[in-house]
């Protein structure tokens, strides 16, 4: 089985020096791509700007926004039969600035509006696969993931509230609820990233 894992954040430029991104490390994308090796799937890792080791077995590919892992994912995916999944960890940022400077931007060349445009949605726009995505949510965490879920045509939805104690960004644990299109919840308890992952997999392999 082939599979195809996002990790980390984006980042989207401003001018050289400056950009919009987020706080994710990678951890639970890496732990993903780790669990799915060690079944013996053929992995690509698609890696936003991280500081991580590649997991063994796995191929990696590192991008730095939006539309260079947008485009890094459907190469991955190119041949991609129906079986073959994609597992959707980064936290890819949904806005972009309309422009990126050439040159480090001047005080006096800012006016302190910064105009965005909306970034492609790499989830939903990828078909033909099976899917799995996570939700990192603050608020109305399980409503929030189900309707993702549904939006993005997914088999499965990972959700997560990156507010609560040992979860979400750069925490080595984290407690998910598995939600899938029917609205069906199979919450976990706290665990560490590697055994989310190991779960994911598993559920995958079912
Ligand atoms: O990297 P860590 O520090 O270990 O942190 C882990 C994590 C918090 C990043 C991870 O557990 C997590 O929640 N990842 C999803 C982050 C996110 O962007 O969630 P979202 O609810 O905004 O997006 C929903 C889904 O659509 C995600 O699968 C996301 O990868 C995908 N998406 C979102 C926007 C976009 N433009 N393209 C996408 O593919």
């Amino acid at each position: 089985m082939r599979v195809v894992v996002t990790a980390g954040p984006t980042r989207e430029y401003i001018d050289p020096v400056r950009f919009l991104s987020n706080p994710s490390t990678g951890k639970m994308g890496f732990a993903v791509a780790r669990a799915a090796a060690e079944r013996g799937w053929d992995v690509t890792l698609v890696a936003g700007p991280v500081a991580l080791k590649t997991p063994k077995g796995v191929k990696r590919v590192d991008v730095t926004s939006a539309r260079e892992m947008l485009s890094a994912v459907k190469d991955a995916l190119a041949d991609a039969s129906k079986d073959d999944v994609f597992i959707a960890t980064a936290a890819v940022a949904d806005w972009r600035p309309g422009k990126c400077a050439k040159s480090k931007l001047k005080k006096r060349e800012m006016d302190g509006v910064l105009r965005l445009v909306r970034n492609p949605d790499i989830l939903k726009s990828v078909k033909g696969v099976r899917k799995v995505g996570f939700a990192a949510e603050t608020k109305d965490v399980l409503a929030e993931a189900a309707r993702k879920c549904r939006e993005k045509g997914l088999e499965f939805i990972v959700a997560n509230d990156v507010t609560a104690p040992g979860c979400g960004f750069g925490t080595d644990t984290n407690r998910v609820a598995f939600i899938g299109p029917d609205g069906a919840i199979e919450s976990l308890p706290l665990l560490s990233k590697l055994a989310v992952a190991r779960r994911i997999v598993g559920k995958l392999s079912r």
